[in-house]
């Protein structure tokens, strides 16, 4: 063999080596960052855990609109399913629709399609007061005539309960909701904290299999709402009742709740657990609805984005063209020495607890860095200042479009 005809075949073997140990290092660089599925998107995703569990309501295929409004629905097709002693959150936005569905729920309004059932048996026909349903209202809706014993005690008396289980009965309600020494004054004579008290005893008293409540925290001040959220928790637990509880706070919703069913404008956009929902939000509205977020756009290439300061990174899209791909702050690590975006601090502010960063990178929007204080020192930054940011493979999450 010419020394020629040997160059060329060693040269090809380096060739081939290279290649290998490319795609060797393609597949290491690879990874398969998590991202929301199609199924795990509109529909719930049932573990086999919750599959098993009895059913308390079902919700099929539920539309309404006001008879006012002609072409915009205000529930659009809503399909749930809450599990019997199960903490269930409706969070969304002022307007989305939240108390329409408790009403059609409670049935005081009648949905244009759909059906709504608790256990097996349809509510379609079932007038409000057949329901064995009750609800507990922002604004409390005490009897002002009436004493704390009176109003816990009145469902039970329309409904007919003897006087020793009535008697019973609102003593041990007096008793779960620590009552028992303002059994015998006015609503007016009460705080908010303890009128809000009287309404869940109340709401309580007669055994309803689901109880409703919209937004029953939020006249409270933030002091009292935190605890109110922990004797909420407390009774649901020890009352064994489903609860069905509304809310536009999302912090509210992520502590309290077992799931929680986000709703925009109508529909429900994604159901899952306090941790799915916070970690893997489906789509954009989701995302940003619950919690700080940060969004970077991008093309999808191959097997990889392209973000729009030119930076590859090794993330299989979801679909071809633009794409969105969003990180928490709290993911990222501002530093001066190198990291995946770079860019000027723009703002700084301070929560005690933490310190939010503004980071302005060419190309993207504002980003944000959040930073746990651990002790006591000053921000090592200062606006103005060129810093990196560092983002981890496993903080990014692709979004539906
Ligand atoms: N009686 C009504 N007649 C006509 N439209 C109504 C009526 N009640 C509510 N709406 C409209 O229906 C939509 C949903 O209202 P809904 O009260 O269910 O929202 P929400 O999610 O409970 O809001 P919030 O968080 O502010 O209480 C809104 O656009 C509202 O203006
Ligand atoms: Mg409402």
């Amino acid at each position: 063999m010419s020394k020629v005809s040997v160059s060329v075949e060693i040269f090809i073997k380096h060739l081939i080596f290279l290649k290998n140990l490319l795609n060797s290092m393609r597949q290491v660089m690879q990874v398969k960052w998590p991202q929301a599925s199609e199924k795990n998107i509109l529909k719930e995703k049932e573990s086999t855990s919750l599959a098993t569990k009895p059913i308390c309501l079902t919700i099929n295929g539920l539309s309404f609109s006001y008879p006012e409004q002609t072409n915009a629905r205000v529930l659009d097709d809503v399909s749930l399913k809450i599990y019997e002693n199960e903490f269930f959150t409706l969070l969304g936005p002022s307007g989305c629709g939240k108390t329409t569905l408790l009403r059609l729920i409670a049935g005081f309004q009648q949905q244009t399609a759909g059906e709504i059932l608790l256990g097996n048996h349809s509510l379609n026909d079932k007038p409000p007061f057949q329901r064995p349903i009750n609800t507990v209202f922002q604004n409390y809706a005490l009897f002002p005539h009436m004493t704390v014993a009176q109003n816990v005690a009145f469902g039970l008396e329309m409904k007919k309960f003897s006087a020793e289980t009535i008697k019973e009965t609102v003593s041990h309600m007096l008793s779960l909701t620590q009552l028992e020494n303002e059994a015998h004054r006015y609503p007016k004579e009460l705080s908010g904290g303890q009128q809000q008290r009287v309404a869940l005893a109340r709401a309580l008293a007669s055994r309803p299999k689901l109880l409703l409540l919209d937004e029953p925290l939020s006249a409270l001040d933030l002091k009292l709402r935190k605890e109110m959220q922990r004797e909420l928790k407390h009774l649901q637990h020890e009352t064994g009742t489903t609860f069905l509880f509304v809310t536009h706070n999302q912090d509210e919703a992520l502590s309290m709740s077992d799931r929680i069913g986000v709703m925009i404008n109508g529909k429900i956009q994604q159901i899952g657990t306090p941790e799915e929902i916070y970690n893997s939000p489906f789509n954009r509205c989701v995302a940003e609805f619950i919690g700080d977020i940060n969004f970077l756009e991008g093309v999808s290439e191959q097997n990889s984005i392209i973000l729009a300061g030119g930076q590859l990174l090794p993330v299989q899209p979801v679909n071809d063209g633009f794409v969105t791909l969003a990180f928490r702050p709290e993911h990222a690590k501002l530093n001066r020495q190198s990291g995946l975006l770079s860019g000027y601090l723009k703002e700084i502010a301070y929560f005690g607890t933490s310190t939010l960063y503004y980071v302005d990178c060419e190309g993207q929007p504002l980003i944000q860095v959040r930073s746990q204080n651990i002790t006591d020192e000053c921000t090592p930054f200062a606006i103005g200042e060129k810093v990196h940011v560092q983002i981890p493979q496993h903080a990014f999450r692709v979004l539906a479009s």
